[in-house]
Protein backbone atom coordinates (compact mmCIF):
# COMPACT_ATOMS: atom_id res chain seq x y z
CA UNK A 1 0.00 0.00 0.00
CA UNK A 2 1.27 3.17 -1.02
CA UNK A 3 -1.63 5.65 -0.64
CA UNK A 4 -1.57 6.99 -4.14
CA UNK A 5 -4.82 4.95 -4.61
CA UNK A 6 -6.96 7.12 -5.97
CA UNK A 7 -4.65 10.21 -5.85
CA UNK A 8 -4.50 12.61 -8.42
CA UNK A 9 -1.09 12.82 -10.09
CA UNK A 10 0.04 15.30 -12.74
CA UNK A 11 3.18 14.45 -14.62
CA UNK A 12 5.03 17.42 -16.49
CA UNK A 13 7.01 16.15 -19.31
CA UNK A 14 4.80 12.79 -19.36
CA UNK A 15 4.63 12.20 -23.03
CA UNK A 16 8.33 9.94 -22.95
CA UNK A 17 11.53 9.04 -21.53
CA UNK A 18 11.72 9.74 -17.77
CA UNK A 19 8.50 11.26 -17.13
CA UNK A 20 6.67 8.49 -19.41
CA UNK A 21 8.27 5.73 -16.87
CA UNK A 22 7.31 8.04 -13.26
CA UNK A 23 3.64 7.95 -15.03
CA UNK A 24 3.33 4.70 -15.55
CA UNK A 25 4.27 3.42 -12.39
CA UNK A 26 2.19 6.07 -10.64
CA UNK A 27 -0.66 4.60 -12.57
CA UNK A 28 0.43 1.06 -11.24
CA UNK A 29 0.21 2.35 -8.13
CA UNK A 30 -3.16 3.29 -8.46
CA UNK A 31 -3.76 6.55 -9.24
CA UNK A 32 -4.97 8.89 -11.87
CA UNK A 33 -2.18 10.31 -13.76
CA UNK A 34 -2.80 13.92 -15.62
CA UNK A 35 0.30 14.11 -18.41
CA UNK A 36 0.87 17.41 -19.27
CA UNK A 37 3.74 17.75 -22.28
CA UNK A 38 4.01 20.15 -25.49
CA UNK A 39 3.38 16.44 -27.54
CA UNK A 40 0.33 13.58 -27.18
CA UNK A 41 1.95 10.38 -26.29
CA UNK A 42 -0.62 9.10 -28.13
CA UNK A 43 -0.93 6.38 -25.58
CA UNK A 44 -4.31 5.70 -23.29
CA UNK A 45 -2.85 8.06 -20.48
CA UNK A 46 -4.78 11.14 -19.61
CA UNK A 47 -3.36 13.90 -21.68
CA UNK A 48 -3.65 17.44 -21.58
CA UNK A 49 -1.78 20.01 -23.72
CA UNK A 50 0.94 21.90 -21.71
CA UNK A 51 3.82 24.40 -22.27
CA UNK A 52 5.24 24.99 -18.58
CA UNK A 53 7.09 28.22 -19.85
CA UNK A 54 3.36 29.83 -20.69
CA UNK A 55 1.46 30.81 -17.38
CA UNK A 56 -1.54 30.92 -19.72
CA UNK A 57 -0.65 27.64 -20.81
CA UNK A 58 -0.34 26.21 -17.02
CA UNK A 59 -3.73 27.94 -15.95
CA UNK A 60 -5.90 26.41 -18.37
CA UNK A 61 -3.92 23.17 -17.93
CA UNK A 62 -5.12 23.36 -14.03
CA UNK A 63 -8.34 24.49 -14.93
CA UNK A 64 -8.68 21.17 -17.40
CA UNK A 65 -7.71 19.38 -14.54
CA UNK A 66 -9.91 20.35 -11.91
CA UNK A 67 -13.01 20.33 -14.03
CA UNK A 68 -11.96 16.66 -15.02
CA UNK A 69 -10.72 15.52 -11.85
CA UNK A 70 -11.42 17.57 -9.30
CA UNK A 71 -8.50 18.25 -7.51
CA UNK A 72 -4.82 17.66 -6.60
CA UNK A 73 -2.64 15.08 -5.01
CA UNK A 74 0.45 14.71 -6.65
CA UNK A 75 3.08 17.07 -8.75
CA UNK A 76 5.84 16.19 -10.53
CA UNK A 77 7.48 18.54 -12.35
CA UNK A 78 9.95 16.22 -14.84
CA UNK A 79 9.69 18.19 -17.74
CA UNK A 80 12.96 19.35 -18.91
CA UNK A 81 15.53 20.16 -22.19
CA UNK A 82 19.19 20.07 -22.39
CA UNK A 83 21.98 21.56 -25.10
CA UNK A 84 25.45 22.35 -24.86
CA UNK A 85 26.99 25.65 -25.59
CA UNK A 86 30.47 26.64 -23.87
CA UNK A 87 30.04 29.52 -21.32
CA UNK A 88 32.34 31.73 -23.27
CA UNK A 89 29.70 31.51 -26.50
CA UNK A 90 26.65 30.82 -24.63
CA UNK A 91 24.02 32.65 -26.20
CA UNK A 92 21.63 34.78 -23.61
CA UNK A 93 18.77 33.47 -25.45
CA UNK A 94 19.51 29.98 -24.95
CA UNK A 95 20.46 30.36 -21.45
CA UNK A 96 16.83 31.88 -21.26
CA UNK A 97 14.86 29.20 -22.76
CA UNK A 98 16.70 26.49 -20.65
CA UNK A 99 15.74 28.51 -17.26
CA UNK A 100 12.22 28.72 -18.56
CA UNK A 101 11.81 24.85 -18.91
CA UNK A 102 13.99 23.75 -16.24
CA UNK A 103 13.49 25.86 -13.50
CA UNK A 104 10.49 28.73 -13.99
CA UNK A 105 8.80 25.97 -15.04
CA UNK A 106 8.72 23.93 -11.97
CA UNK A 107 8.18 27.20 -10.10
CA UNK A 108 5.02 28.24 -11.72
CA UNK A 109 3.36 24.85 -12.13
CA UNK A 110 4.14 24.46 -8.16
CA UNK A 111 2.67 28.05 -7.52
CA UNK A 112 -0.53 27.12 -9.14
CA UNK A 113 -0.87 23.89 -7.89
CA UNK A 114 -0.71 25.09 -4.47
CA UNK A 115 -4.64 26.44 -4.02
CA UNK A 116 -5.33 22.94 -5.28
CA UNK A 117 -3.10 21.06 -2.79
CA UNK A 118 -4.15 23.45 -0.08
CA UNK A 119 -7.96 22.11 -0.46
CA UNK A 120 -7.19 18.37 0.07
CA UNK A 121 -4.77 19.59 3.30
CA UNK A 122 -1.88 17.71 1.61
CA UNK A 123 -0.01 16.34 -1.18
CA UNK A 124 2.99 15.84 -2.74
CA UNK A 125 5.71 17.93 -5.14
CA UNK A 126 8.45 15.73 -6.52
CA UNK A 127 10.84 17.75 -8.74
CA UNK A 128 13.08 15.79 -11.33
CA UNK A 129 16.57 17.42 -11.04
CA UNK A 130 19.95 16.13 -12.29
CA UNK A 131 23.61 14.76 -10.96
CA UNK A 132 24.36 17.62 -12.56
CA UNK A 133 23.45 20.14 -9.78
CA UNK A 134 26.16 18.74 -8.08
CA UNK A 135 29.32 17.95 -10.35
CA UNK A 136 28.67 18.77 -14.38
CA UNK A 137 29.75 17.89 -17.75
CA UNK A 138 31.47 20.08 -20.24
CA UNK A 139 29.63 23.05 -21.88
CA UNK A 140 26.23 22.24 -19.81
CA UNK A 141 26.37 25.66 -17.66
CA UNK A 142 22.94 26.57 -18.08
CA UNK A 143 21.65 22.91 -17.57
CA UNK A 144 23.96 22.74 -14.50
CA UNK A 145 22.72 25.79 -12.95
CA UNK A 146 18.99 24.72 -14.08
CA UNK A 147 19.45 21.72 -11.87
CA UNK A 148 21.33 23.16 -8.93
CA UNK A 149 18.12 25.69 -9.10
CA UNK A 150 15.85 23.03 -8.84
CA UNK A 151 17.16 21.93 -5.71
CA UNK A 152 16.72 25.25 -4.08
CA UNK A 153 13.29 25.19 -4.91
CA UNK A 154 12.60 22.22 -3.49
CA UNK A 155 13.72 23.44 -0.58
CA UNK A 156 12.39 26.60 -0.70
CA UNK A 157 9.02 24.90 -1.58
CA UNK A 158 9.21 22.07 1.44
CA UNK A 159 9.34 24.87 3.80
CA UNK A 160 6.75 27.53 2.75
CA UNK A 161 4.35 24.58 1.97
CA UNK A 162 4.97 22.00 5.07
CA UNK A 163 2.52 24.12 6.94
CA UNK A 164 -0.30 23.26 4.45
CA UNK A 165 0.52 19.44 4.39
CA UNK A 166 2.38 19.69 1.21
CA UNK A 167 6.00 17.54 0.82
CA UNK A 168 8.08 18.22 -1.66
CA UNK A 169 11.55 16.25 -2.56
CA UNK A 170 13.15 15.95 -5.97
CA UNK A 171 15.29 13.41 -7.09
CA UNK A 172 18.62 13.50 -9.00
CA UNK A 173 18.98 11.04 -11.65
CA UNK A 174 22.57 10.23 -13.27
CA UNK A 175 22.88 8.55 -17.10
CA UNK A 176 19.43 7.18 -17.73
CA UNK A 177 18.52 6.05 -21.16
CA UNK A 178 16.29 8.05 -22.71
CA UNK A 179 16.52 9.76 -26.25
CA UNK A 180 17.75 12.88 -24.41
CA UNK A 181 20.83 11.41 -24.24
CA UNK A 182 20.71 8.58 -26.74
CA UNK A 183 21.97 11.24 -29.50
CA UNK A 184 25.33 11.47 -27.47
CA UNK A 185 25.65 7.79 -27.74
CA UNK A 186 24.25 7.51 -31.21
CA UNK A 187 26.88 9.98 -32.41
CA UNK A 188 29.29 7.59 -31.76
CA UNK A 189 30.10 5.18 -34.54
CA UNK A 190 30.80 2.21 -31.83
CA UNK A 191 27.46 2.61 -29.71
CA UNK A 192 28.22 -0.82 -27.62
CA UNK A 193 31.72 0.72 -26.53
CA UNK A 194 30.07 3.57 -25.83
CA UNK A 195 27.08 1.98 -23.19
CA UNK A 196 30.06 -0.48 -21.87
CA UNK A 197 32.47 2.53 -21.11
CA UNK A 198 29.54 4.07 -19.80
CA UNK A 199 28.56 1.29 -17.39
CA UNK A 200 31.91 1.02 -15.94
CA UNK A 201 31.59 4.58 -14.50
CA UNK A 202 28.66 3.18 -12.18
CA UNK A 203 29.62 1.14 -9.31
CA UNK A 204 26.63 -0.99 -9.84
CA UNK A 205 27.98 -1.67 -13.28
CA UNK A 206 24.97 -0.08 -15.71
CA UNK A 207 23.48 2.48 -16.87
CA UNK A 208 20.53 3.30 -15.12
CA UNK A 209 16.53 2.43 -16.39
CA UNK A 210 13.55 5.07 -16.53
CA UNK A 211 11.87 2.51 -14.34
CA UNK A 212 14.39 3.01 -11.51
CA UNK A 213 13.65 6.87 -11.51
CA UNK A 214 9.60 6.27 -11.73
CA UNK A 215 10.10 3.74 -8.27
CA UNK A 216 11.98 6.63 -6.49
CA UNK A 217 9.24 8.56 -7.33
CA UNK A 218 6.46 7.04 -6.76
CA UNK A 219 7.89 6.52 -3.42
CA UNK A 220 8.34 10.30 -2.68
CA UNK A 221 4.86 10.79 -3.56
CA UNK A 222 3.78 7.87 -1.76
CA UNK A 223 2.42 7.76 2.12
CA UNK A 224 6.04 5.41 3.59
CA UNK A 225 7.94 8.72 2.62
CA UNK A 226 5.45 10.89 4.70
CA UNK A 227 8.46 12.05 7.26
CA UNK A 228 10.97 12.79 4.25
CA UNK A 229 10.68 16.60 2.87
CA UNK A 230 12.97 19.16 1.23
CA UNK A 231 15.52 16.15 0.17
CA UNK A 232 17.25 15.27 -3.08
CA UNK A 233 17.99 11.86 -3.37
CA UNK A 234 20.23 10.66 -6.11
CA UNK A 235 19.53 7.93 -8.20
CA UNK A 236 23.02 7.38 -10.37
CA UNK A 237 24.34 3.36 -9.50
CA UNK A 238 26.84 5.16 -7.20
CA UNK A 239 28.23 7.23 -9.99
CA UNK A 240 28.93 10.17 -7.81
CA UNK A 241 30.03 8.30 -5.77
CA UNK A 242 33.29 7.20 -6.86
CA UNK A 243 35.87 9.78 -7.49
CA UNK A 244 37.60 9.09 -10.59
CA UNK A 245 41.29 7.47 -10.70
CA UNK A 246 43.11 7.18 -14.07
CA UNK A 247 42.77 4.09 -15.83
CA UNK A 248 46.32 3.63 -15.90
CA UNK A 249 46.35 2.63 -12.09
CA UNK A 250 44.22 -0.26 -12.83
CA UNK A 251 41.10 0.48 -11.28
N1 LIG B 1 17.97 11.19 -19.25
C1 LIG B 1 18.81 11.42 -18.27
O1 LIG B 1 19.88 10.79 -18.20
C2 LIG B 1 18.52 12.44 -17.22
C3 LIG B 1 19.39 12.55 -16.14
C4 LIG B 1 19.13 13.48 -15.13
C5 LIG B 1 17.99 14.27 -15.21
N2 LIG B 1 17.14 14.15 -16.26
C6 LIG B 1 15.95 15.00 -16.28
O2 LIG B 1 14.80 14.18 -16.37
C7 LIG B 1 13.75 14.89 -17.02
C8 LIG B 1 13.24 14.06 -18.18
O3 LIG B 1 14.33 13.76 -19.03
P1 LIG B 1 14.21 12.73 -20.25
O4 LIG B 1 15.56 12.16 -20.43
O5 LIG B 1 13.05 11.82 -20.06
O6 LIG B 1 13.93 13.77 -21.44
P2 LIG B 1 13.10 13.61 -22.81
O7 LIG B 1 13.65 14.66 -23.73
O8 LIG B 1 13.10 12.19 -23.26
O9 LIG B 1 11.61 14.01 -22.35
C9 LIG B 1 11.32 15.31 -21.93
C10 LIG B 1 9.83 15.56 -22.09
O10 LIG B 1 9.57 16.92 -21.66
C11 LIG B 1 8.70 17.52 -22.61
N3 LIG B 1 8.86 18.98 -22.59
C12 LIG B 1 9.92 19.69 -23.03
N4 LIG B 1 9.67 21.01 -22.93
C13 LIG B 1 8.43 21.15 -22.40
C14 LIG B 1 7.62 22.25 -22.06
N5 LIG B 1 8.01 23.52 -22.28
N6 LIG B 1 6.39 22.02 -21.52
C15 LIG B 1 5.97 20.74 -21.31
N7 LIG B 1 6.68 19.64 -21.63
C16 LIG B 1 7.91 19.85 -22.18
C17 LIG B 1 9.09 16.90 -23.94
O11 LIG B 1 8.06 17.07 -24.92
C18 LIG B 1 9.36 15.45 -23.55
O12 LIG B 1 8.18 14.67 -23.64
C19 LIG B 1 14.35 16.23 -17.45
O13 LIG B 1 14.05 17.21 -16.47
C20 LIG B 1 15.85 15.94 -17.45
O14 LIG B 1 16.62 17.11 -17.27
C21 LIG B 1 17.38 13.25 -17.27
Amino acid sequence: MTGLEGKVAIVTGGARGIGAAIADRLANAGASVVVGDLNDPGSDVYFHELDVTSEASIAAFFAAVLRDHGGLDVLVNNAGIMFEEHIEEHATESWNAMVAVNLTGPFLMTKHATPLLRQRGRGAIVNVSSIEAFACNPNHAAYAATKAGVMGLTAATAVDLGPIGVRCNAVAPGWIDTELNASYVDAHPDRDEVIAQLSKLHPVGHIGDTSDVGDVVAWLAGDESSFVTGQTITIDGGRTTRPSLPPIMGY
